[in-house]
């Protein structure tokens, strides 16, 4: 057994015994007080280097002059130094440039995750899907009230939708009502219903949905004859589509659909571009001090809704 170098017998005695132990009065290890030294030098460094006594409103603020707010500051015009190239290029680009362009594209999808978390998600869902019966269109299907195009979808989010179809009960007897519901689910099946059909021409229910039922995208009809329910399959759900309309301000029990418009100034400036290209013109021709008079609401940006239109398109249900 080795030797005990501090001699337990030559040691300074507490006095102290416990249960027959005695105990020692040894000096602490000489590692052990340069540690204890070396920490109370570096708290004294740091006092005087960084914030650290709490005064009334503010603490003092350290020689270095660092806060946490101006490293998060810095960091964030790292981050937007990187992406920079990236937003001025892609402001230049049309959203179908974009879906063209991989590295572009890549990009449009990062970048949007979080502005479709912040913007869309409560009311879509997450990845688009909203929960079921929750009275919001699913942006992962391919099935679109207003089309499912990029365009089409930068115009969507641009412009804001509200469908309209007015309450029909005062208009309809009960038992037409009943025909026009299985009408409604025998087209949704597949089942021919030459009677149903014929009321919803008579009642002027083609005027919006089509002559075939499948909805005009300029009106954002739904249609009736596939298996996806913008509201719900339910027969006593649509009764009450059909009996209440949607976003029909005379009925109390009608639908409420709103999209919210995102940016007023994009939707006039898509508008004017579709018209200029419809009527064979240059639309990088177009005036702009005539077509915008700057009290065009925005509230998110040009760029921001061209990465949504692409991220939305590239859901899956993109055509
Ligand atoms: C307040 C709820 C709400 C928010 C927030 C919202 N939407 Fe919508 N959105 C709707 C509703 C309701 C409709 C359907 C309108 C209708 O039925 O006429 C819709 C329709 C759409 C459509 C058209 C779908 C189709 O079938 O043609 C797209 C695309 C869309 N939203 C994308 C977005 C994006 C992107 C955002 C975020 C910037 C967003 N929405 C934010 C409620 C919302
Ligand atoms: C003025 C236009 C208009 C007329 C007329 C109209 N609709 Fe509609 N209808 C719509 C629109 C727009 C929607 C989709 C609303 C939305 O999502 O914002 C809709 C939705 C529906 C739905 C819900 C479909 C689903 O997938 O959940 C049913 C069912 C329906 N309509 C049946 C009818 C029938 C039957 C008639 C005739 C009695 C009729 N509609 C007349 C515009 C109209």
């Amino acid at each position: 057994m080795a030797e005990n170098k501090n001699k337990p017998t030559q040691v300074g005695d507490t006095g102290h015994v416990w249960d027959g132990i005695r105990e020692l009065d040894n000096p602490c290890p000489r590692w052990w007080l340069n540690a204890l030294y070396l920490s109370g030098l570096i708290v004294v460094v740091y006092f005087v280097l960084y914030p650290s006594l709490p005064l009334v409103h503010e603490s003092t603020k350290g020689l270095l002059g660092w806060t946490q707010i101006n490293e998060y500051k810095e960091d964030l015009a790292k981050v937007e130094a990187k992406r920079a190239p990236f937003d001025d290029k892609l402001a230049a680009m049309s959203v179908n440039e974009i879906l063209a362009d991989q590295d572009m594209l890549n990009y449009a999808i990062g970048s949007s995750k979080v502005l479709f978390g912040d913007n869309c998600a409560a009311c879509h869902g997450t990845g688009g899907a909203p929960a079921a019966g929750a009275g919001y269109p699913n942006l992962t299907d391919d099935d679109w009230l207003y089309g499912g195009t990029v365009d089409e979808i930068e115009m969507s989010i641009a412009k804001g939708r509200q469908g309209n179809m007015p309450a029909h009960e005062k208009l309809l007897k009960p038992e037409e009502v009943d025909q026009l519901v299985k009408f409604a689910v025998d087209s949704s099946n597949g089942v021919t219903n030459e009677a149903g059909l014929a009321l919803f021409n008579a009642k002027g229910c083609f005027a919006c949905h089509g002559a075939d039922a499948k909805g005009i995208k300029a009106m954002g009809s739904a249609n009736l004859t596939d298996k996806i329910w913008r509201f719900s399959g339910d027969e006593d759900q649509i009764r009450h589509t059909i009996l209440h309309g949607v976003n029909d301000a005379s009925d109390k029990l009608t639908r409420v659909a709103v999209m919210p418009q995102w940016s007023q100034k994009l939707s006039v400036m898509l508008q004017a571009r579709a018209y200029a290209i419809a009527d064979g013109e240059d639309p990088d021709e177009i005036d702009w001090t005539d077509e915008l008079d700057g009290t065009e609401a925005e509230r998110l940006s040009e760029t921001d809704i061209k990465k949504l239109a692409v991220y939305v398109h590239q859901f899956g249900g993109g055509q």
